[in-house]
């Protein structure tokens, strides 16, 4: 390959529209985004309930505030209509929106309520693993409707 040719293809790799990787500006990549610092996030807090960190109630407090916040954003980077690219949506997320925005919301109010009680003084893990486990469910519960893996 001519030398020229080798850089326009090391460029349009480095834009990442010929190597197939997200776009990380794209509304998919940023969802991903989100999507993967939601997971790191209640894996902190999960890590600390079953005894894998050690249970420290500032940094699960800061952690649960984290949660609540991005729990409200990964739903502005869904389109109207589906987008191109590796997505691991379903169809579902498009033809019934409702439902789809029924369950954000269920992760909205969950990822609230472990934020709210997790500011509270003299916090114990023990409180904390019911309203935790509601915040899994409600991953998990649109996960099984709307994600192919
Ligand atoms: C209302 C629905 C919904 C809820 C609630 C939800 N997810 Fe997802 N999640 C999705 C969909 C849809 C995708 C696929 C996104 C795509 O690829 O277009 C996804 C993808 C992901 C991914 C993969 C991202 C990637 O890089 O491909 C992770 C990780 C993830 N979610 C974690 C979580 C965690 C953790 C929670 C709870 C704290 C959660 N999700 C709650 C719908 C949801």
């Amino acid at each position: 390959m001519p030398r020229k040719a080798i850089l326009v293809a090391l460029f349009a790799c480095l834009t990442l529209t010929a190597c197939n990787k997200v776009d990380p500006n794209s509304p998919l990549g940023q969802r991903q985004i989100i999507f993967k610092q939601m997971l790191k996030t209640s894996e902190q807090l999960g890590g600390m309930l079953r005894g894998r960190v050690k249970f420290d109630a500032p940094t699960f407090a800061t952690s649960a505030s984290l949660l609540a916040t991005l729990s409200q954003q990964p739903w502005q980077h869904f389109p109207q209509a589906r987008d191109e690219g590796k997505s691991s949506a379903k169809d579902e997320v498009w033809e019934n929106q409702q439902r789809f925005d029924e369950l954000a919301k269920q992760l909205e109010t969950t990822t609230a309520s472990l934020a709210l009680l997790a500011s509270q003084p003299a916090l114990l893990p023990a409180s904390l693993a019911k309203p935790f486990k509601q915040v899994e469910n409600a991953c998990e519960a649109c996960h099984q409707e709307f994600r192919d893996y």
